[in-house]
């Protein structure tokens, strides 16, 4: 316990300043009620989102604030990649056995297309990388865990709305990693289920900007993603007007892909609700069966919108007058990827309360904001 009697519980957050893993850290810093850990190897993402996440954080105190509410504006972050052991164990190593109450996995390679094309590289850094993290919590008895699972698990659902009972059988190797994390996770929990516990969020297609316009999604190189693409090519980041559609031959409304959209606060959310789930004093695995100490949650909204109704959202938030150009289709699409939300919303209570408008406002003020992301140029 700290000076102030209650007890700040620490939290590794994988991935901790990337863009799912910002607004993570923003959502456990404003609660007061965790101290966080960030661990990021800076592959896709800038060591300045952490400082941009004590900026806000700082703003967010009280001019009273105990030691302890000040002591959760501060991230300590540790720049190493999840594939050298020795670094996460370094890490662990120095709060001692305990002393990280729980790990939220984020880190990750995502780029469906991309990893047909290396799945070597995805295996190892999303499913060697998970097995190197979970041996070592092991060791340090840290047996809490978040897992950023993805709607990729599903591949092509035999049924939309998607439930949580669905065969997982994902399209590309990067979804396949994920489906092979979560066995991992799984087996680990029937293996010691009076140790650990852990839940898995399958994340449908997060979008937006924490308000402030202080943190917000800044990859690497071109943007893979619809939305990051159609802020960049809004702002003159990106020097094209026109999109290329990666098909309208879809069994879908418009015949272009369908995605659940939510946003990435929500998203955030809905962690801090699973982390919440995790406690000693939760009930959420009550109801479940005694071995299996593992549960998987769809994260979403339950609407789905094509690309083309994306665009046109976007040209009405930005003014920018974007043209659309039909070519082929993308490796690893598929049809339509939209969430049956009701399990989280029964057993966690999450609820993505966030519309299409305000994903697209606070997306397209991140950008205005930030017009070359993180990089100070
Ligand atoms: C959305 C739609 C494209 C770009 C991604 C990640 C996945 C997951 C969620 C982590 C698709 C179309 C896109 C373009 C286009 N993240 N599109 N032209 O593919 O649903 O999933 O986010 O788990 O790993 O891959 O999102 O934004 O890439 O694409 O037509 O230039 O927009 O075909 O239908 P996706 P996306």
């Amino acid at each position: 316990p700290s000076t102030e009697g209650h007890y700040l519980r620490r939290v590794l957050v994988t991935g901790g300043a990337g863009y799912i893993g910002s607004h993570v850290v923003f959502a456990l810093q404003r609660t007061q009620r965790y101290k966080v850990v960030s661990i990021d190897n800076y592959h896709n993402s800038y060591p300045k989102a952490l400082s941009r996440l004590e900026e806000i954080a700082r703003s967010g105190l009280r001019a009273d604030a105990t030691e302890t509410e000040k002591q959760s504006t501060v991230i300590d972050a540790y720049e190493c990649d999840l594939t050298n052991p020795a670094d996460v164990r370094a890490v662990f190593e120095k709060y001692g056995k305990g002393g990280i109450w729980g790990v939220v996995h984020i880190a990750a390679w995502k780029a469906v297309g991309e990893s047909s094309e290396i799945p070597l590289t995805y295996y190892h850094n999303n499913v060697t990388a998970t097995i190197y993290l979970l041996q070592i919590m092991s060791e340090f008895d840290c047996t809490r865990l978040v897992y950023s699972s993805s709607a990729t698990v599903y591949g092509t659902p035999p049924l939309v709305p998607i439930p949580e009972t669905t065969r997982l059988k994902a399209d590309s190797p990067y979804g396949q990693s994920k489906v092979v994390c979560e066995a991992v996770i799984q087996d680990l929990m029937h293996s010691e289920p009076k140790r650990w516990r852990a839940i898995s969020l399958r994340y449908f297609n997060p979008a937006g900007a924490h308000p402030s316009g202080l943190i917000g999604e800044d990859p690497r190189g071109r943007p893979g993603n619809l939305l990051p693409l159609l802020a960049q090519m809004a702002i003159g980041r990106i020097k094209e007007s026109t999109l290329q559609v990666f098909g309208n031959d879809y069994p879908t409304p418009d015949g272009t892909c369908v995605r659940d959209y939510l946003h990435v606060l929500d998203l955030a959310a809905g962690h801090l609700l699973a982390l919440d789930a995790l406690a000693p004093d939760s009930t959420t695995f009550d109801n479940c069966p005694t071995p299996a100490r593992y549960k998987a949650y769809n994260l979403g909204r339950g609407q789905g919108f094509s690309v083309l109704q994306i665009l046109e959202a976007m040209r009405t938030t930005t003014g920018f007058d974007y043209k659309y150009n039909i070519i082929g289709r993308r490796r690893g699409d598929v049809p339509d990827l939209t969430a049956d939300p009701t399990l989280a919303e029964k057993e966690l209570g999450f609820r993505a309360k966030a519309d299409l408008t305000t994903m697209c406002r606070d997306l397209w003020n991140w950008q205005t904001r930030n017009p070359n992301g993180y990089s100070s140029d």
